[in-house]
C-alpha cells in the first residue's frame, strides 16, 4: 500500500490486516511503554486547510509514538496566503525531505492529486477531502465495532443523518459492505441523501423509528453546514425532533446496540447529552482507538 486515499475499493485482506496491526498497538498505548521506533528518522508533515481537533492530534500523537518528525504547518500563516498552489507547498515540503503527508482539504480529491504528484518514496494519507473520503476514521470506526461486537458478518448497522456531505458516511459504508455486514441502513430525510445511494448497497429509511429496529451500531452524523453552500438549511429544532437520537428513540434499537459519532458532535441537533453521554455510547472510546489505527496505517505505509 503506497498512499492511503480511500476505503473504496480496498480488500479485505487489507483492512483486516489494518484492524489486526492496530490491536497490537492499542496495546502498545495502554502500557507503560509508549513509544516504540517503527518511524525513527521519518518526518511526518501534518497539512490540515480545514480545521481539526481529533484527527490532527490522534495523528500526530500516533507518529510520535512510532519516533517519527512531526511538523505541523500552520496553514493560517503559510505561503498560502500569499497564492502558493497546494502542489508547489508539497513540492518545497518534499524538498526538506518529507517522507509522509497527512492531508485535508475541504477540496474532494485533493488527497489524490497529491498523491499522483509526489515522490513515489512518499506516502499520502487522506485525512478527509470535501465530501468525498475519511478512510482513517472509517477504519477507527470498523475497529470500534469490532472491539464491541466482535464481528462483522450477523450485525444491523445504521447510519443516521446528514449522509449527502458526509465523507465519513461514504468510508464507513464501503468499509462496512467490505468486511461483510449484511444489512448497512441509512436514516436521513431525502435532502440529506445522496442521489441513487442504494447503489452503495445500503438500505433506505426516512423514519428513525422504524429504521432503529433491531439495530445493533447506530452511527450519528452532525448537519455539515459548511458543505451546504446556500441551500436552506432544516431548523435545528425541527431536524432534532425528527432525527435526534434521544433515549426515547434508541429503545427501539437493541437493547446492547452501542452509540457512535465521529464528532464533532452537535448536542440537541443531531444527539441527545444524555444519549452521548449514555451507557451505550462508545464515542470516547472512538477517539482513543484512533491512535492506534493511525499508527497502523502509518507503520504499513512505511513499510513495517
Ligand atoms: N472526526 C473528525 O474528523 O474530527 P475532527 O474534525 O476533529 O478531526
Amino acid at each position: 500500500l503506497q498512499h492511503l486515499l480511500t476505503t473504496e475499493g480496498l480488500p479485505v485482506s487489507i483492512l483486516l490486516h489494518i484492524l489486526d496491526t492496530a490491536e497490537s498497538f492499542a496495546g502498545v498505548t495502554e502500557r507503560e511503554v509508549k513509544k516504540i521506533p517503527l518511524l525513527r528518522g521519518k518526518s511526518v508533515f501534518n497539512l490540515f486547510f480545514e480545521s481539526s481537533t481529533r484527527t490532527r492530534t490522534t495523528f500526530e500523537i500516533a507518529a510520535k509514538r512510532l519516533s517519527a518528525d512531526v511538523i505541523n504547518l500552520n496553514i493560517a500563516v503559510s505561503a498560502q496566503s500569499k497564492g502558493e498552489t497546494l502542489l508547489d507547498t508539497v513540492n518545497n515540503l518534499s524538498a526538506m525531505h518529507a517522507d509522509m503527508f497527512v492531508v485535508r482539504h475541504s477540496q474532494s480529491g485533493a488527497a489524490h492529486m497529491m498523491a499522483s504528484h509526489v515522490r513515489p518514496d512518499i506516502h499520502v494519507i487522506n485525512a478527509g477531502d470535501g465530501r468525498h473520503a475519511h478512510p482513517t476514521q472509517a477504519l477507527l470506526d470498523m475497529f470500534t465495532i469490532r472491539r464491541y461486537k466482535k464481528d462483522f458478518h450477523n450485525l444491523r448497522v445504521a447510519i443516521v443523518g446528514d449522509i449527502l456531505h458526509s465523507r465519513v458516511a461514504r468510508s464507513q459504508i464501503h468499509a462496512l459492505t467490505t468486511l461483510g455486514v449484511p444489512e448497512v441502513r441509512v436514516i436521513a430525510p431525502k435532502t440529506l441523501l445522496p442521489s441513487r445511494v442504494e447503489r452503495l448497497g445500503v438500505h433506505i429509511y426516512h423514519d428513525i423509528t422504524q429504521g432503529m429496529k433491531d439495530i445493533d451500531v447506530i452511527i450519528m452524523l452532525r448537519l455539515q453546514n459548511e458543505r451546504m453552500l446556500g441551500a436552506s438549511l432544516p431548523s435545528t429544532e425541527e431536524y432534532f425532533k425528527y432525527y435526534g437520537l434521544t433515549q426515547e428513540k434508541l429503545t427501539l434499537a437493541k437493547q446492547d446496540a452501542i452509540v457512535m459519532h465521529p464528532g464533532p458532535m452537535n448536542r440537541g441537533v443531531e444527539i441527545d447529552s444524555a444519549v452521548a453521554d449514555g451507557k451505550q455510547s462508545v464515542i470516547l472510546p472512538q477517539v482513543t482507538f484512533g491512535i492506534a489505527v493511525r499508527m497502523a496505517v502509518m507503520s504499513i505505509l512505511a513499510g513495517n
